[in-house]
This record gives structure tokens, C-alpha cells and sequence, in this order.
């Protein structure tokens, strides 16, 4: 029956409007193909969703978090493919590309414009959610890790066999492994260990001519580029191998909140100078939001001093009085834990029960806008005031800013190591993030991230201002949506990413994709 409706469907020719030119698309076309190439009609209803599909809503918004890309203007894909096999995945790859939809690829749903799932062209999603195995080998300490797999049921699997491994990725524990290691990974195990990309040992890739490659066959430079140098570039990842990280059995948390009126901006200040230089076994953050004050009706702004140190609570009470006195940490702001379980103390989740980082609904969703920046000078305690006062307007109600202290391992790993260059010199990284639920209004909002972004351009990395591209910011520039794009417009967004490194990821695209198949707004062209 599937089979018949397809093959009707390939004499069909959908006529859509692009830029006021009306174009034919041979949408039939391109399912002919893929159910050709599939052939069992049992398997081809798992893993086509066309949008005539009961399913093809649900499929599709799954994995979305962020709601700003799931109202009824967001363009949608003409399909979703859910390959359940990476002979799937070569098909998808080979009939798009016969067919002329662009693919956008989808391992977790986090990024946060939005990009693995909305295209303002004719396109199809490959969504790698049944690609999602983890396989843990605690004797050679390493893991086989699908792209679809979330971070939560890698560092699952890992505890599950050991409390003395872990894995230096990031703190939400929904996202997914093939967008948050092809774009660098930075978490509460970043001072000690490095990026979440530093760790990639062997991948499993389907290239633009449907070869499937590991890290001999594909050669190092590609093997360079993909560890942070952005997915939907250079290929589908199906698959990564990574070196698991030694852990102590016991890790101590701790959370110490102060707002404007006790002093908050004097400790951010203070802060500034002491964090990057304490020991790596030591992360602290500072996240920053609109909270109650004390006297009723009235807001404040507070900053959350929070942190993980690889120890127990005796060695780091010392150490932070000696380190940072002004913070007053006191053993009742501390809670000894696993590591695994400090991953959902992060990300505000119960510690208990541990299997909670299976649940990938388990955190709300909600429209956001966010931007990043890396600084390499500490603020003046005015700049902090003015900065911390911005989140006192109205359109903050529901805006974070997660500061996170960079040194230790970070600086020690050369910037051209891998494509991620935020090294040696950072400070911190700031991620500014505001979130609303009235979609109507999302203006406000957006010109609020903007204004606040102004606000730290004195302040933030310069020439070029540098940013976190797995937060991608399409404010930054984009490239053409047909079309060729030049290398110099590229650089506009390219360089803030990547500093020097985006020249090398232009040379090796120009050789393993010249016909710029895997594109998106942000992807890196070929010359
Ligand atoms: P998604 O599936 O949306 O993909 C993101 C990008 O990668 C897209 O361009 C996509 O096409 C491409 N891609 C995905 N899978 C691919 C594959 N298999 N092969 C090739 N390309 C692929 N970051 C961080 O460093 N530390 C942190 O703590 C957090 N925390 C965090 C929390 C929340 C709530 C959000 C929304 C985001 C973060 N991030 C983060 C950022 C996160 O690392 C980033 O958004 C990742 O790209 C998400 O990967 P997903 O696979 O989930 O996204």
C-alpha cells in the first residue's frame, strides 16, 4: 500500500514559490528514490515521514528545543528520514542530492537557530534518532558512541559500569552527541580536561558521495575538521569513539547565590581574576538572572556561584578560603555526590534516580535566542554593575547568563589543535540566553539579547570578537541561501567561530565536498 502511494507520488511534481520565481520540484522524484533504494515496504513506513504522515508531526518535533522553529511559518521539511541503517543514510545522501533537496542532518535537536531542522529551501531532515547506541569498554577506557545517542545516556551508560570514568562533555543532558562533538563541547569536566572533540579518537562518516569513513580512511585533515569544526559540513557522523576520563569516585558541588544587594558585582568582579587560575580539578560558573528580592515586589539580580571540584568537601573548603575568601563558601553550600549525579545537580534536575538522564523530555522547551562571547580581560566592577542591571528590564524575566571559567587544561591545548580556537588567554565564556513564551513578541525579546550583546562588546574578545559556535548565532552572518558564497563573506561569521583555523576548514571542504552538498547558513563553503 505504502509502495503504491509512493509511486503515485513520484508522478506528482510540487510547484512551489521560491523569492518570487515559481520553480518545479520533483518531490515524487526523490521518494521514488528512497523507496526504491529501501525496497521493503515495512521498512520504508519506520523510516519515511512524508508530511501526509499521521506521524510526521510528532517525528518532527520530537527533538526540537526550541519552540521559536516549531509555529506554523516555520518552513518544514518535504520529509523526515529516520534511516535505520547506514545503508539508509547513503541513500537519503544520494537521492537528495539527485533530486535537488538539501539535507539537514539531526542527532539531538539543540541548535539553537535551528538549523538541523528548517531550511528556507526545498529540503529533508535525516533525523538520527534510532542511531543511538552507546557501547562502553571501561578495560581499554574508551566508548562507541552513535550521533543520536543523547550526552545523557553516554555518561548512563558509562556509570552504569564505573563510578571511575566519565566523559569531559556538556551539562545538558539531553543534547545530542553528533551535533555537540562536531562543534567542540564544553562542560563542568572543561578546566581539567578539555573539550568533549579533544577526546575523539575514530569516527564512522557518510561523505557527500556516500562513502562511509573512519579516521584512516577519511585521512587526518577531515578527521581535524569534523571534531569542532561544525556537523551538516562535511558529512553524516554516525558514529564517534571516545577516550573516557578518570574520575574520583566522590565530587563535591556547591552553589553559593548572592544578589546586587550583597554585594553580587563585587564577587563577579572579584571572581574574574582567581577562577581560570584555580586548580583544574576546580570548575566554578557564575549564572546570572532576575530572582525575587527580599522586600516584597521588588526584583534584584543574582548571581549563582556555583561549581564542581574533583575532591571531597575537606580539600575544597580550605582551598576556596585561601583561593577566594570573599565568596564565603561554607560546607552547608556543598553536597558530595558521584560525578554522574553532578550532571543533573547542573542541570537542576533530582540527583536521584540517576536513570532520569534517559529521559530526553526531560527538561522544558521553550522559544530562545542566544549569543556567546569569550573574554579575555576581566570587567571593570561598573561594567559588571551596568551589565547585571540590564537584567532588571522586563524582557529578562526569563534570561540566563552562564559564565564559565576557562584556564587549566583549556589553556594548555594550542589553538590550531583542533578547529574549537577558544584557548590559551580565556577568562570565560558567557552564554547569553533569553527565552519567552508569547511568540507574538518575540521581537522584544531579541532586541534585548542584541542590546545586552552591545552592552558587552567593550568588554568581550576582539578582532574578531570570538563566539561559540555551537551556540550558533545567525546575527553573526550568513551565507547565501542559493548560490555560491565567498570565501570573505563567509569569513564575516567564519572567523569569530574559528579564527585562523576557518581558512584550513575552507581547504579541506573545497576537497572533500566541492559541490557544497552539506550546506546550511552557517556551514563552511568550499572555495
Ligand atoms: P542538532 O541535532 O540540532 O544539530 C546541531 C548541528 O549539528 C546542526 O547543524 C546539525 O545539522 C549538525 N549535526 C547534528 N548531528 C550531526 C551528525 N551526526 N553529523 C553531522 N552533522 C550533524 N554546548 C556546550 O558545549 N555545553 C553545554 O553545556 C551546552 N548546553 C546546552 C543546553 C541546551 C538546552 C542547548 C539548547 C544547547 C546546549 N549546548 C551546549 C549547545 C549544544 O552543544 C549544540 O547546540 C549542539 O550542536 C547540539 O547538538 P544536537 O545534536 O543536540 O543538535
Amino acid at each position: 500500500m505504502k509502495v503504491l502511494q509512493l509511486s503515485v507520488l513520484s508522478f506528482l511534481i510540487v510547484i512551489l514559490s521560491l523569492n518570487g520565481a515559481t520553480l518545479a520540484h520533483p518531490y515524487g522524484d526523490f521518494l521514488h528514490c528512497l523507496s526504491l533504494r529501501i525496497s521493503n515496504s515495512s521498512t520504508i513506513s519506520k523510516v519515511i515521514y512524508t508530511q501526509n504522515n499521521p506521524s510526521y508531526s510528532s517525528v518532527l518535533n520530537a527533538s526540537i528545543h526550541n519552540t521559536r522553529f516549531a509555529t506554523p511559518t516555520t518552513p518544514k521539511p518535504y520529509a523526515i528520514i529516520t534511516p535505520l541503517k547506514t545503508s539508509h543514510v547513503q541513500s537519503t545522501i544520494y537521492c537528495s542530492k539527485n533530486h535537488g533537496f538539501q539535507l539537514r542532518i539531526r542527532s539531538g535537536g539543540h541548535d539553537v537557530e535551528g538549523v538541523s531542522y528548517v531550511s528556507q529551501v526545498p529540503f529533508v531532515v535525516l533525523d538520527l534518532v534510532n542511531f543511538r547506541d552507546v557501547k562502553v569498554d571501561t578495560k581499554n577506557e574508551v566508548a562507541w558512541v552513535q550521533s543520536g545517542a543523547t550526552t545523557g545516556e553516554l555518561y548512563y551508560g558509562i556509570a552504569s559500569k564505573t563510578q571511575t570514568l566519565g566523559f569531559p562533555a556538556g551539562i545538558c543532558h539531553t543534547i545530542g552527541i553528533g551535533g555537540h562533538l562536531s562543534g567542540g563541547g564544553f562542560g563542568i569536566l572543561g578546566r581539567k580536561y578539555g573539550l568533549a572533540a579533544d577526546h575523539v579518537i575514530d569516527v564512522k562518516l557518510v561523505d557527500a558521495n556516500g562513502r562511509v569513513l573512519n579516521r584512516k580512511s577519511m585521512g587526518e585533515e577531515l578527521f581535524w575538521a569534523i571534531r569542532g569544526g561544525g556537523g551538516n559540513t562535511f558529512g553524516v557522523v554516525l558514529a564517534w569513539k571516545v577516550k573516557l576520563v578518570p574520575v574520583p569516585p566522590v565530587v563535591t558541588v556547591f552553589t553559593v547565590n548572592k544578589n546586587l544587594e550583597q554585594n553580587a558585582t563585587k564577587i563577579f568582579h572579584r571572581w574574574q581574576y582567581i577562577a581560570h587560575k584555580l586548580p583544574n580539578e576546580l570548575f566554578t560558573a557564575v549564572w546570572v538572572m532576575k530572582v525575587n528580592s527580599s522586600q516584597v515586589g521588588k526584583k534584584t539580580v543574582q548571581a549563582g556561584f556555583r561549581g564542581m571540584f574533583l575532591g571531597g568537601v575537606d580539600e575544597l573548603i580550605p582551598l576556596i578560603q585561601h583561593e577566594f575568601p570573599e565568596l564565603g563558601l561554607a560546607k552547608e553550600n556543598c553536597t558530595q555526590m558521584s560525578w554522574v549525579q553532578s550532571i543533573l545537580y547542573f542541570g537542576g534536575l533530582p540527583i536521584q534516580p540517576v536513570n532520569i538522564l534517559l529521559n530526553r523530555s526531560a527538561l522544558p522547551v521553550s522559544s530562545l535566542k542566544a549569543k556567546t562571547d569569550f573574554v579575555r580581560e576581566p570587567m571593570s566592577e561598573t561594567g559588571i554593575e551596568g551589565f547585571m542591571n540590564m537584567f532588571l528590564e522586563e524582557e529578562a524575566d526569563f534570561a540566563i547568563t552562564m559564565i564559565e571559567a576557562f584556564g587549566g587544561r583549556m589553556d594548555e591545548i594550542r589553538e590550531n589543535e583542533l578547529p574549537y580556537p577558544h584557548r590559551a588567554g580565556i577568562l570565560f565564556e558567557s552564554t547569553y540566553i533569553v527565552q519567552w513564551t508569547n511568540e507574538a513578541e518575540a521581537g522584544r525579546y531579541i532586541s534585548w539579547i542584541r542590546r545586552l550583546y552591545s552592552y558587552m562588546a567593550s568588554y568581550a574578545s576582539k578582532s574578531p570578537r570570538e563566539a561559540y559556535y555551537n551556540y550558533k548565532d545567525l546575527d553573526l552572518g550568513t551565507n547565501n541561501i542559493v548560490g555560491y558564497t565567498s570565501y570573505e563573506q563567509a569569513s564575516v561569521w567564519g572567523l569569530k567561530y574559528f579564527k585562523n583555523n576557518f581558512k584550513r576548514l575552507v581547504q579541506i571542504k573545497t576537497k572533500v565536498d566541492p559541490m557544497n552538498f552539506f550546506r546550511n547558513e552557517q556551514s563552511t563553503p568550499p572555495l
